[in-house]
């Protein structure tokens, strides 16, 4: 399978956030499953700077992108069983910061333009090309778009991961040909205007074939207006072919029995080095010594959607308890002066450092007992996994990422890894807080055995990769692992194999007729993993597992029998935790409502008309007997918004950027 993976950042390149992780550890794990895998990221000063030596230039080409004709220039380099691509043009990308300039959208329009552009010239013409986050939504759009013309466009499946949902790459709508190069079609029939906006992420969510989130319960959390800004109704829209994939951390990099960057080495069966970790952590940052009491650490931005509010409301309640604290982060200045004071107020007991500081953020790691994270909300999270693997036991509010790899402890029947509370509520924390506080300090048994538990969990990259993996082969069709590749197959364990066994042979796909209704029509054998492990599956009515075409109005390029192994894959319902699913399911008639296309009436109104439709996709259940006269709109609409698209435009209006959107 040949994956190009597109990123704005990726470690050890270059890095503002978690999807530099993830982009710098997922791709060579899918290259040691067997993939053919490449990345590709912009050239960035700090890249050329640090690596520029290492790479090998392989040519340049000019991308054409509304009136402009920019030079691309294409680098690479071979690391970990990847090739890294880097597209190269200085006034784009020689400069200092990554992104938060005023030119964002054009500088990510050429990113994603000369992505698409650049195609010819990397080593292999991808099965899919898998983007993330707003900086490349538009390379699943322009896909579409060339799609149009050329075939081989069509051949190229893609996928979209989210990372956090409120960067969305919102722009004025008078800006699409001037800036991004599309057609006014785009914003008319829907697929790109929300809220009056061009939005790159909802462009993408509805032309990827498939979405996912960094975690199943923010997938679920993506189809709620709490979680959602504003993009729930179009998350529901596309249930059928949204999932969650955990995120994993790099399992080699954090391992406390080998890393060199703590003082003392230690691993569950021997945890002497943590204390010798636990007394560095002390010195480094002035907490006092004091027997059989806890260090509850925090390593965070200090931004409101952490949860800091809750801590700002029981701090002296949290400090009354046999514990000390430190907290490591930068964020804003009223969190910032918060703790400042407050370690004013518990000198030895509170420590506060306002940095970005590597080293001592693997001090905390390996010297904490228990770390904090209450965030209100948390698309995946990457501390509590490593904080665990360094046994400092995690206290989470469940949400996103954070209630998918921290179960609750139940010291009765030694279960759980962890603390959690549910409700946004600085009461819950602190009752969360006491009990884990006093488990450490009477039950020292109890809580080393959790310890233990949250230290031998599996977060490694090679779960999530062969997740992906399966995204790949649904929406392709291919079947995964590839059959020739029998020794990787027979090397599997049976729950390593245990994702694959639904995945059927392309040959034996299930003709089209039978594809659609789903579940139903998938053989019995097939179909009874998915309903055995999630009822959720049964709940659903047929009318929701929306054909593709229907729930992504710009694929009428896609062969019916393509469109049946992203049916099968229903992935958001694996993910979906049941008790969650359930109501999120039972609230939202989800994908009876028109889809964006078929809301837009071709002709004058039609981009008001189209604004209407996210309120549409919430509210109007239609009855499934519409289904063939809403079919029969959709193909005039198809074909009005086709013809509209190509005609372009003589006259474009002047751009007006709206706000820098994204990060
Ligand atoms: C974003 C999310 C974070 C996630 C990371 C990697 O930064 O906020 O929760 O872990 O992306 O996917």
């Amino acid at each position: 399978m040949k994956i190009l993976y597109v990123s704005s950042e990726a470690v050890p390149f270059c890095k503002t956030g978690g999807l530099a992780d993830v982009a710098g550890s997922l791709p060579p794990a899918l290259a040691e499953q067997g993939a053919e895998v490449a990345v590709v990221l912009p050239l960035y000063e700090r890249v050329r700077d640090r690596f520029g030596s290492q790479m090998k230039f392989e040519c340049y080409d000019y991308v054409n992108l509304a009136w402009r004709h920019s030079y691309c220039g294409l680098f690479s380099m071979e690391k970990d069983g990847v090739t890294w691509y880097f597209l190269d043009n200085e006034q784009y990308f020689n400069r200092g910061t990554l992104y938060g300039q005023a030119d964002d959208g054009e500088r990510f329009a050429f990113f994603s333009r000369a992505v698409v552009r650049m195609l010819d010239h990397f080593k292999f013409w991808p099965e899919v090309v898998h983007c993330n986050d707003w900086q490349s939504a538009l390379v699943p759009i322009y896909l579409k778009d060339d799609g149009v013309r050329e075939d081989r466009y069509r051949s190229i499946k893609t996928v979209l991961t989210i990372h956090n949902v409120e960067y969305q790459g919102r722009y004025n709508p008078y800006v699409l040909g001037e800036l991004f190069g599309l057609d006014t079609g785009w914003v008319k029939d829907g697929t790109l205007l929300m809220d009056g906006d061009v939005n790159l992420l909802k462009g993408a969510v509805l032309c990827a074939d498939a979405v996912n989130a960094v975690s199943p319960t923010y997938a679920n959390e993506l189809k709620m207006p709490y979680f959602a800004h504003r993009m729930e109704g179009i998350m529901r829209q596309c249930s059928d072919k949204l999932s969650g994939v955990l995120n994993g951390i790099d399992m080699k990099l954090y391992d406390p029995r080998t890393d060199n960057r703590i003082v003392k080495n230690f691993s569950a069966e021997d945890m002497t080095g943590k204390d010798a970790c636990k007394a560095e952590l002390r010195r480094m940052v002035g907490l006092r010594e004091e027997a059989h009491t806890p260090i509850v650490a925090m390593v965070s931005r200090l931004v409101s959607h952490k949860g800091l509010d809750l801590i700002c409301e029981v701090l002296h309640d949290m400090m009354e308890l046999p514990m000390q604290m430190v907290v490591l982060g930068t964020g804003d200045q009223r969190y910032e002066e918060f703790f400042h004071w407050a370690a004013q107020q518990y000198p030895g007991r509170m420590a506060v450092r306002m940095d970005y500081n590597e080293d001592l953020s693997m001090a905390i790691y390996a010297g904490a007992d228990l770390f904090l994270m209450p965030s209100k909300s948390e698309p995946c999270g990457l501390s509590q996994m490593i904080a665990m693997r360094y046994g400092t036991v995690p206290i989470v509010r469940e949400t996103g990422g954070l209630k998918d790899t921290v179960q609750p402890c139940e010291s009765w029947r030694d279960a759980g890894n962890g603390f959690s509370f549910t409700n946004y509520s600085s009461g819950d924390m602190l009752h969360v807080i006491r009990e884990a506080v006093y488990l450490y300090k009477d039950y020292p048994d109890v809580f080393g055995r959790l310890r233990q538990r949250a230290m031998s969990c599996d977060f490694s990259w090679a779960r999530s990769a062969r997740e992906y993996l399966r995204i790949y082969a649904t929406i392709t069709g291919q079947a995964w692992p590839i059959p020739s590749d029998t020794r990787r197959a027979a090397e599997m364990s049976p729950e390593e194999a245990a994702p694959f066994a639904e995945v059927a042979p392309a040959e034996e796909a299930a003709p089209v007729e039978e594809a659609v209704p789903v579940v139903e029509a998938a053989p019995a054998e097939e179909a009874a993993p998915v309903e055995e492990t999630v009822p959720v599956v049964e709940a659903a009515p047929v009318e929701e597992a929306a054909p593709v075409e229907e729930a992504v109005p710009v694929v009428e390029a896609a062969p019916a029998e393509e469109a049946a192994p992203v049916e099968e894959a229903v992935p958001v319902v694996e993910a979906a935790p049941v008790e969650e699913a359930v109501p999120a399911e039972e609230a939202v008639p989800v994908v009876e409502a028109a889809p964006a296309e078929e809301a837009a009436p071709a002709g004058k109104a039609a981009a008001e008309a189209a604004e209407e439709i996210v309120p549409a996709v919430e509210t109007v259940p239609a009855p499934a007997e519409e289904k063939p006269a809403k079919k029969g709109r959709k193909a005039v609409s198809k074909s009005t918004s086709k013809a509209a698209k190509s005609e372009k435009k003589a006259a474009k209006k002047t751009s007006a950027k709206k706000g820098t959107a994204g990060k």
